[in-house]
């Protein structure tokens, strides 16, 4: 008899993330595949779905411009309500730490139906910080069946949570799998970036940033442009317009600086792989510029992914105008500190962890 299995996406990362789960389990005759999409992101969802050839059988279509984090929630409980009790689904997937995934989990919970948590056992320790995404992480961590963690860290992380060892699996973070697969492909950057000068690649989008920080990082990136006219500075602005007000107001008609829509995945990676060093708020770009061997600075003060700190490969710079400055510019100076930084490890996945997902899941279910 076919488990019919719903994997759930709402953002971009999710998509991406989600994606090659979604593949593997297309190809397992034991699974009834439903997937479900909340569009908390409308254009950026589109973006990864399309390009993953991913059409999802469901979409709630939940995004509103600017949405508050409240009643993002609320709609989003009310739609999963129906969709449930139409679908009956055996298990649920959903990834990270998102809006649609705490809702998804709370929703499932209600309904008594087992999820699965990918990219479970992330941690800051403080719940305000990444905001609102550490108190997602945790309440999906009490309510979900299957932990799938991506390191060693991230398991001990749920023990210290009292959750049970038999529950959690270190499987690697997909997104590594997806990557992989992207990174091999001979993509052009799409950008009118120069190809002979060296490339500083930059994203941000997080809440804690918006306001007093994130104008802060765009004056060290002016300040960076301007004392750097042989570098050139990529920026794809996230949509959301906490993030688009503030930076094309203080960065845009900059000689060196290009800001540009969200680039698809492709050609995102095709950034990642042409950039000389990162400075992203992203936690996605955190797990892949060291798979890729590229040096990054993390606008945050704190980080759920500390492996690459760890390693040596990443470095916490926050959202300080001097230090953002001082960090970036001792990388583009100096050969062998920016050297000390490209090691070309990835801590957070070998590229299967989809399939050691399914595998889980199989003998669960078998
Ligand atoms: C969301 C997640 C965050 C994740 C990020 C990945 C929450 C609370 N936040 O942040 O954890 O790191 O996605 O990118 O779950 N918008 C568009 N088009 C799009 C997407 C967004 O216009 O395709 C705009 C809309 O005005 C929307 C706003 O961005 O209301 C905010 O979207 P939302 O999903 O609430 O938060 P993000 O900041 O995108
Ligand atoms: N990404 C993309 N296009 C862009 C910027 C990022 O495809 O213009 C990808 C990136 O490679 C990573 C993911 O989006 O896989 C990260 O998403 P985001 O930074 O929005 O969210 P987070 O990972 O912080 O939750």
């Amino acid at each position: 008899m076919t488990k019919k299995i719903l994997c759930v996406v709402g953002t971009r990362p999710e998509a991406i993330k989600m994606a090659p789960v979604i593949q593997a389990l297309k190809n397992e005759p034991w699974v009834n595949l439903r997937v479900l999409a909340t569009a908390q992101h409308r254009h950026l969802l589109d973006q990864v779905l399309n390009f993953f050839s991913i059409e999802p059988d469901i979409d709630l279509n939940i995004m509103r411009p600017n949405q508050a984090l409240t009643t993002l929630t609320a709609r989003l409980l009310l739609d999963l309500d129906d969709v449930l009790l139409a679908e009956k689904p055996d298990a649920v997937l959903v990834q990270g730490d998102t809006t649609t995934v705490m809702a998804v989990a709370l929703a499932c919970f209600y309904h008594r139906i087992p999820v699965g948590h990918v990219e479970a056992g992330l941690r800051t320790w403080n719940i305000s910080n990444p905001f609102p995404e550490e108190a997602n992480r945790v309440i999906t961590g009490k309510l979900a069946h299957w932990h799938f963690v991506p390191t060693e860290g991230s398991h001990q992380n749920l023990l210290r949570e009292g959750v049970a060892d038999e529950n959690i699996f270190i499987t690697g973070n997909t997104v590594i799998d997806a990557l992989l697969v992207v990174a091999a492909q001979n993509i052009e950057l799409p950008a009118q970036v120069d190809p002979n000068k060296r490339l500083v690649l930059i994203t941000a989008h997080r809440r804690e940033n918006f306001g007093e920080p994130l104008r802060n990082i765009c004056h060290a990136i002016q300040a960076l442009a301007q004392n750097n006219p042989e570098v050139e500075f990529l920026f794809p602005v996230h949509p959301n317009p906490n993030v688009t007000n503030i930076v094309n107001s203080l960065l845009a008609n900059k000689p060196n600086i290009h800001l540009s829509a969200p680039l698809d995945y492709v050609h995102f990676v095709a950034a990642l792989k042409r950039s000389f060093l990162i400075l992203t708020d992203s936690g996605g770009v955190q797990e892949e510029a060291p798979a890729l061997g590229k040096p990054i600075l993390v606008l945050r003060n704190e980080t759920e992914r500390p492996e690459a700190v760890e390693q040596g490969v990443a470095k916490l710079v926050g959202s300080h105008y001097g230090q953002i400055v001082e960090e970036t510019q001792r990388l583009l100076d100096d050969t062998t500190a920016y050297q000390a930084m490209v090691k070309g490890t990835s801590p957070y996945g070998d590229g299967h962890a989809a399939e050691r997902i399914v595998n889980v899941l199989r003998e669960h279910f078998s």
